[in-house]
């Protein structure tokens, strides 16, 4: 019975890739010159969502880093972001996952930047830090998870400095979902339902009056990042030697990409400045509530 349904699901895939209606693109590594040394298999490791180390470093260029200042990796999954950092810029950054990150350390020492990585195992909405402790945060392909919460915006920013930076970037809706929404669309269900649109994150951030959105903006190789990453997971294994849950996760990704004809999903890159207190402002509160 189990072995039926996996060879189902293989022929469905392998029927999926057969219809698609036109060629998965695969991101040549030459269009991304600050990526020089790394592999293909570099950008896609550890990574948990698409885009990887593409989107990293396209994130990256926004933050003016330098060596020594101290970067809030936003659930950082197994800290693949967390060591480009490092390893790029020479920033201290705290590496923070709800799961356990069990390869971190081995990957941050084999990278030679193991002295810059902190790994912290805390909730996102019950941050272990001091206000303004953080010079930027850095959040990728997880801010809907925790992140769409009214009272989120002002939470994170009290641990970002005046004048610092906030980064996030992930898979976006062009526009919101509706009830009309093919199903197809809804990928990773109900997670997807706090998946939105650029325009909604840029509402959401300027709302609290504590930063100035900079940047919140399809970005331009959205739609490819999805492709680039059905390639890779592609060419590293065969079908039939996927897991259960990869094939199946490659099943729906394909279906969804298959349908979408104009760019509806896709991924978004916002990036803000925190506000610098006016001189006769009002004080900030000690400490804000956690949401959630
Ligand atoms: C899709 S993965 C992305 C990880 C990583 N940033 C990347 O791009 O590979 C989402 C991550 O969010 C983490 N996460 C979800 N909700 C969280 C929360 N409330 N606090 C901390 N981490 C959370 C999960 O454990 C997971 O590692």
């Amino acid at each position: 019975m189990g072995a039926k349904m996996t060879d189902d699901l293989s022929s469905r895939l392998t029927a999926l890739l057969a219809e698609f209606p036109r060629p998965l693109r695969e991101i040549p590594l030459a269009d991304f010159p600050e990526l020089t040394g790394y592999t293909r298999v570099d950008v896609h490791d550890g990574l948990q969502g698409q885009g990887g180390l593409f989107l990293a470093s396209d994130m990256a260029k926004r933050l003016t880093l330098s060596a020594g200042m101290k970067v809030l990796d936003l659930a950082c999954g197994r800290g693949s972001t967390s060591v480009f950092l490092a390893r790029k810029y020479g920033v201290h950054v705290y590496a923070v996952d709800e799961a356990p990150a069990d390869t971190l350390l081995d990957r941050a020492t084999a990278a030679g930047v193991a002295e810059l990585i902190t790994s912290v195992r805390a909730d996102c909405r019950h941050l272990p830090f001091a206000k303004e402790e953080f010079d930027a945060v850095f959040c990728m392909n997880s801010l809907f998870y925790f992140g769409t919460d009214d009272l989120y915006p002002p939470y994170v920013l009290e641990f970002l400095k005046p004048g610092g930076d906030l980064v996030a970037g992930s898979p976006c809706y062009r526009e919101e979902l509706t009830a009309d929404t093919p199903e197809e669309f809804l990928l990773e269900f109900p997670a997807c339902l706090a998946v939105h649109s650029p325009g909604w994150w840029k509402t959401h951030f300027e709302k609290s009056q504590r930063a100035v959105v900079l940047h919140s903006e399809l970005h331009p190789r959205g739609v490819e990042f999805w492709e680039d990453r059905v390639r890779f997971l592609l060419d590293a294994q065969k079908i039939g030697e996927m897991s259960e849950g990869r094939r199946q996760m490659l099943h729906d990704m394909v279906r969804m990409l298959g349908q979408d004809h104009d760019g509806f999903v896709s991924h978004f890159v916002l990036h803000l400045r925190k506000n610098k207190p006016s001189s006769e402002g009002s004080a900030a509160p000690e400490r804000a509530a956690a949401p959630g």
